[in-house]
Order: structure tokens, then C-alpha cells, then sequence
């Protein structure tokens, strides 16, 4: 069976940050706790005048592709994840490839070329097309450059406010990966929802509290349908667990049930016992209700237990630590989950190879996907070559005035003319429009 997975991967952090408990809280009147202990979140990363998913897609993928020596030649299939795209019909993936045509000698002419879109869940899709491309054979020893990229802003005032973010994720799909492989087996929970949609507009209608429930929803159906392929799987086998996280308090409450699912009829569910008693199987009840209250008091138990503790800190936690710190990617999220996790194996030298990870990704409208991936051999190597921590702290830090400016910048439906915060080095940048209203961008050395 074809080997396939992420040979390389990158990302840009949006060049401003807006410290989300220190900046927005207070001129909001709220508590900042709301973000360091509710949302768990620190801050969110935008873009500064000249940047946008354009840009950000540009440079993550221009990182990737001078750190690991690739050039257009090595790229048969070019991807883009978004939910922010300005444009009906040309896709973004055609402007990034334009982009990186300016710095490179090659092109991408042979390049297939397209966008995908399902919310926060198209950037595993276009790996799940990456994966069938590969292995099909159609990739004629090419790899397939997919890009998440999103600019997450909400309304001023709308409640999602407090869980923007922006940036992109490059990865390159390739046979015989170097950091992971992807699992054949899938498992999907779908169904027609509206907790979430952009009907012809920029900023989203959003029901969060609402989207809240159809995640967990979709992704225990998502897990039941991986395991009725994998068979059971044991806690302890999941070296890691990115989640897809529009926020870390998100996949807090995500992680428990997950875990609650999966230590039924296993030992830690012997062991536990006598700490959370037995959990409680509809059959055993006549009434629903009372059935779901037995649930979530087991649950609450169960999330207090040191062994769930334990647990989670090693293999959800080291997930979250990027996304504390940019808040929602949307399509990026769950890949952005996959490198902090990574960067956690690197940092504490880890030895992971032939450990799996299960990958949880979900996009509104509503769909969850998991799969595994396992580490492969050359992990560590590429993971040496990311900058996050660097990038993360070379951001612009904004004032509540400068976020309010930035936002209006980014408005489609409001003219600005706003002076960057950052002076742009080493990357593209949006340089104005063109004749037929297309955008247009440069290399700034
Ligand atoms: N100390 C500790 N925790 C606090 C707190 C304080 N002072 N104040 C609030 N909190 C907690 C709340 O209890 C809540 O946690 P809980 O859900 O576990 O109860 C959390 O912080 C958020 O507070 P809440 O009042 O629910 O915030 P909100 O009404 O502003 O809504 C979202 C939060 C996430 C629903 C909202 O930001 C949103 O809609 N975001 C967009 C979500 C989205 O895009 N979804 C689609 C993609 S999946």
C-alpha cells in the first residue's frame, strides 16, 4: 500500500497581534479570565494593510519551499483551504502560484490547481484529495503543495469577536513522507447544519453556542465511524490528539468526551471505577433524560480524575499552545494543532517514530473527519526548521485604536486608507488592484 503523508510543513503568523485578556477585554468591560480560563485564549495574530490570505498562503508556502529545497518542478498539485476568498471564480491557489512564480525561475505551469471549500474542515479535505492523488498514481513523482489560509475576523461587536485570528499553513503531500503519514482509514459524522455561514457576505452569521454543540455532536459520530473500521482504540495509543481549535476551551470540552468514549470496556475504565463508578449506557435507562443527567455528572467526575489529567496534559495540551496565542485559523486550526504538537515532541526530544497520532478536524455546515497519522523517521529534522516561536514574537502589538482601524482596513464594505504598522522584509505583500478588479501583489526583499 502507498505510503503517503506530509513530507514538509510551514506556516505565516498574521504580523499584528491584539492581546486578547490585556487589550480587548477591558475596553469590552469584560473579565479577562473569560479568555485565559473560559476560551483559553492569549491572544490573536491579524494582518497588518498589506497583508492578506494571498500573502500569508504566499509566504508560509515560500518558507516551506526554501527551507526544504523544493522548487515549482517538485510540485505536480497546487491546493487551497480557505474560507475567506474574495474571489467567485479564479481561485486563490492561482494568485499564490503567481506569487511564487516571482521568485522562482520555474513555474507552475503543469500545476493542477484549485479551492476547496467546507469551513474549517477543507483544509484536511484537500489532504484527503492529496492522499487519492498519490495514490492513484496520477502524481507522476510530484507532491501536492496544499495551503490553508484564512483571515477569521467577525463583526465588531458580534460575540465571535473574541476568537479571530489569521494566518496560513503550508504543507507538502508527498509518497514516503518524512514527519507523517496518513491513515487509510476515515471516519466522517456530516449532516445539513447552519451553526455557521457567509450567504454572499464577509464577516460570518454565527450561532456559536450553537456550533459549540454540533462539533461535539459530528465528532463523536465522526469517532464511532473511524472505530466501527479501526476497532477500539486505547487512550494511551494516541501519542497526540490535534483537535481542530477555534478555541482552546473548545477542545477542552471535546478532549473528555473523546476520552470518555474510548476508555469504555478497557482497563482504564476498571481502574477509574471506583473513583467515577460505572458510565452510564442508554439501555440501562427508560428515560432520556435522566439517562443524559447520569451522563454529565459521570463526565464531570471523570474530567476531575488525575488519570484524565494526566492524560490530556501529555496528549491535548501540547496541541493548544500555538493557537492560545493566534486564536482561530479556521481551515488552518487543526494543521496549526499537528505542528504544536510536533513542536512539543521536538522541544522535550521526544522519541516518536511508529507513534500515532488521531487527528480530529471539523468545519461548519457541519462535518467532523478523523484519521491517524504516524510519525515517520525524518520528523525531527524538519520540524528543526520552523521559526514559530520567533515569528510568534516579532509580531506588532496592537492598541484597541490600531485593532479598530486594522479591522475596518480588512472591511470590504468600509474605504480606508491606513499607513502599515510593520514594514514588510522578505515576503509578499498586496500591491494595489488591477485593471478588472483582480489583486495584485509584490516581493518585497
Ligand atoms: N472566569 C472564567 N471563565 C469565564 C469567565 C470568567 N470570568 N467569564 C466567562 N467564562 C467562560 C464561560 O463560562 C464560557 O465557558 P463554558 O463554555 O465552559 O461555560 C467561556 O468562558 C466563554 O464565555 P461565554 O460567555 O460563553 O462567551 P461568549 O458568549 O462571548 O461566546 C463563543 C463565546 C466561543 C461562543 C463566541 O466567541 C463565538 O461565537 N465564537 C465563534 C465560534 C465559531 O466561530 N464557531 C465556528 C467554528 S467551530
Amino acid at each position: 500500500m502507498t505510503n503517503v503523508g506530509i513530507d514538509a510543513i510551514d506556516l505565516w503568523v498574521g504580523n499584528l497581534r491584539l492581546d486578547l485578556p490585556g487589550t480587548f477585554a477591558p475596553e469590552k468591560g469584560e473579565d479577562p479570565n473569560k479568555y485565559k480560563k473560559g476560551l483559553g485564549l492569549y491572544a490573536s495574530s491579524f494582518p497588518d494593510s498589506y497583508e492578506d490570505i494571498v500573502t500569508m498562503g504566499a509566504n508560509a508556502s515560500y518558507r516551506l519551499m526554501e527551507r526544504n529545497e523544493l522548487t515549482p518542478e517538485d510540485i505536480g498539485r497546487i491546493d487551497v483551504a480557505t474560507e475567506s476568498a474574495f474571489d467567485k471564480s479564479k481561485p486563490v491557489s492561482t494568485y499564490i502560484a503567481g506569487c511564487l512564480e516571482k521568485v522562482y525561475e520555474e513555474d507552475f505551469r503543469h500545476a493542477n490547481k484549485g479551492e476547496r471549500k467546507f469551513a474549517c474542515i477543507s483544509g484536511t479535505q484537500s489532504l484527503n484529495d492529496a492522499y487519492n492523488w498519490i495514490a492513484s498514481g496520477r502524481n507522476r513523482g510530484k507532491g501536492a503543495l496544499v495551503i490553508a489560509t484564512d483571515t477569521a475576523l467577525y463583526e465588531r461587536g458580534d460575540a465571535g469577536e473574541a476568537t479571530q485570528g489569521a494566518g496560513a499553513v503550508a504543507m507538502y503531500i508527498t509518497e514516503d513522507p518524512s514527519i507523517v503519514s496518513f491513515s487509510k482509514e476515515q471516519g466522517i459524522g456530516s449532516a445539513d447544519e447552519t451553526d455557521f455561514l457567509k450567504p454572499n457576505q464577509q464577516f460570518p452569521s454565527v450561532d456559536g453556542h450553537r456550533s459549540m454543540q454540533v462539533y461535539l455532536a459530528r465528532m463523536r459520530e465522526a469517532l464511532e465511524d473511524y472505530k466501527s473500521v479501526t476497532g477500539d482504540i486505547h487512550p494511551d495509543d494516541i501519542t497526540y490528539g490535534p483537535f481542530h481549535t477555534p478555541f482552546p476551551g473548545m477542545v477542552k470540552k471535546a478532549a473528555v468526551l473523546a476520552y470518555r468514549n474510548v476508555i469504555r470496556g478497557t482497563e482504564v475504565a476498571d481502574e477509574i471505577e471506583d473513583e467515577v463508578g460505572r458510565q452510564p449506557e442508554p439501555e440501562d435507562y427508560d428515560d432520556e433524560e435522566e439517562y443524559l443527567e447520569e451522563l454529565r455528572e459521570f463526565t464531570d467526575t471523570l474530567r476531575n480524575t488525575d488519570r484524565y489529567l494526566d492524560w490530556y496534559a501529555k496528549r491535548i495540551e501540547p496541541t493548544l499552545q500555538i493557537s492560545e496565542q493566534v486564536g482561530n485559523w479556521y481551515t488552518g486550526s487543526v494543521h496549526v494543532a499537528r505542528i504544536s504538537a510536533l513542536l512539543h515532541a521536538f522541544e522535550h526530544d521526544r522519541s516518536i517514530v511508529d507513534e500515532q497520532m488521531i487527528v480530529a478536524s471539523y468545519g461548519s455546515g457541519a462535518q467532523a473527519e478523523i484519521h491517524a497519522e504516524t510519525f515517520q523517521s525524518g520528523w525531527k529534522q524538519k520540524i528543526a526548521k520552523l521559526d514559530v516561536e520567533e515569528q510568534l514574537a516579532s509580531r506588532y502589538d496592537l492598541t484597541f485604536a490600531e485593532y479598530e482601524q486594522v479591522h475596518d482596513n480588512h472591511n470590504l464594505d468600509i474605504e480606508t486608507d491606513v499607513e502599515p504598522l510593520t514594514t514588510p522584509e522578505d515576503q509578499f505583500a498586496f500591491d494595489g488592484w488591477g485593471a478588472m478588479g483582480e489583486r495584485k501583489y509584490r516581493f518585497v526583499d
